[in-house]
This record gives structure tokens, sequence and C-alpha cells, in this order.
């Protein structure tokens, strides 16, 4: 099976798991990425058990609007079931790195809204140690230079995301050269840097539920 086709496989899984969730009518929380984008198109076979989503990205939020499905503004739908969305990477302890569609914050403002948090990937996503992806943390504009500066301090390369402005009006410096043994203290180090908004690093609210698409089928492992 190709790298696709395990998406697709996966996206599948997280349907069921969504239709055997203890609600009639689900609040949904809804990722942004290749992966979610192969959920999301499985998603009006269910319309009828979703009350509404909240989208992590504009990209999302457009796809859900063609297809139909209620999108609503998370400050009017209070905590929701659960959130969906894929990851760059995920190790042991579901522990992530997201944002490589730049669209950390937001996803991580669901995510932490939601009661249990799905994470879907293909298998190559799986890693013993966090950081050989580049850790995406996203930036007031005016901050760049001063938070990169005290990246480099915490013993990363920052690169510039060039171009790219975040749904927020941010930018992303993607920090090469981490190995993340300590995620937590690695998450609230780069938080508390001034003019940082977000990072990627997703350890304080990792998934509950890690979903891999493999060659021989779809592995699922849940947080202990
Ligand atoms: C978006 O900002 C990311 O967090 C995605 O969830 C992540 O990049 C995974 O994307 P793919 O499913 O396209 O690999």
């Amino acid at each position: 099976m190709d790298q696709q086709g395990m998406k697709e496989a996966v996206a599948l899984a997280a349907l069921e798991w969504v239709k055997a969730l203890p609600s009639d009518s689900v609040v949904l929380g809804i990722g942004t990425g290749s992966t979610a984008e192969c959920f999301i198109r499985l998603l009006p076979s269910i319309k009828g058990r979703i009350d509404i989503t909240v989208s992590s990205s504009q990209r999302s939020e457009a796809l859900l609007e063609e297809l139909q499905i209620p999108v609503g503004d998370l400050n009017s739908v209070g905590e929701l079931d659960a959130y969906v969305d894929g990851a760059d990477e995920a190790n042991q302890q579901l522990q992530l790195i997201k944002g490589g569609g730049a669209a950390l914050t937001r996803e991580k403002i669901v995510a932490a809204a939601a009661k249990r948090f799905l994470c879907i990937a293909d298998a190559s996503k799986k890693v013993a140690t966090l950081g050989a992806f580049p850790l995406p943390v996203e930036v007031i504009p005016m901050a760049r230079s001063f938070v990169a500066r005290e990246l480099v301090k915490l013993g990363g390369q920052p690169i510039w995301r060039d171009g790219l402005v975040t749904d927020n009006g941010n930018v992303i410096l993607d920090v090469h050269g981490l190995s993340i043994d300590r995620a937590l203290e690695t998450e609230a180090a780069i938080d508390h840097i001034t003019g940082v908004v977000c990072s990627g690093l997703f350890a304080r609210r990792p998934a509950d539920v890690l979903m891999l698409g493999t060659p021989q089928g779809v592995e699922t492992l849940v947080a202990g």
C-alpha cells in the first residue's frame, strides 16, 4: 500500500471511531493537512451525526463548506466532543510535532478545547525521538529575529519560512537540529520566549489516541 492508501485507510478508521462516540450529535474539531483532508472528505457520509464542526484552518474550513458540513466558531460551541487531526511526528507517548501546514496555533487551541484528541497519520510519522522534523514555531512578526536568537540559545537552528503568513497574521520559524527527549520542558521553554505565539510541540496536550496507517493495516495506540 502506498502512502496515500495508508492515509485513506487511517481516515476511514477515524470515521468509524467518530461514529462510535457516545453522542448522537457530535461537536467535532477538524484538523489540517493531507491526512485530515482524507478524513474531511468522508464526513458527508455521517453528516446526520454531526452537530457542528470547528476547523483549525481557513483551508479546512473552505473544504468543509464545499462539502456542506456545518462549521462554527469555537467561541459559540463550548467543549468539543473530539478533535481529529494529522501530525508531522508522533512518539510512543503520543506527543506530537505539528505545524508543517502552518496551522499549529489554531490546532493547539482546538486540541485544548476537545475532550478527546485522535491523531491520524501514516506509519512514517512514528518516531522514537521527536525533532528530526523541524519544529514549527509561530511568532509575532516584529519579534522574529529576537525569537530566532533565543531559539539558538535552546540549541536549535531556526529558519524563517520566508513568505508564509499564518491564518493569524504571523510568521513561522522552523527549528532544525533539536532532539526532543524532554518534550514538556522544551514546549514550556519555547512558550516562555516573548514574541512566541505557539510552538508545534504537542506535549502538554498530546493525542489521546494515535491511529497509524501501515502497509499491514491500521495500528491504534492509546495514551497510557
Ligand atoms: C498542519 O499544520 C499540520 O499540523 C498537519 O497536521 C501536519 O503537517 C500533517 O500533515 P499531513 O497529514 O499532510 O502529513
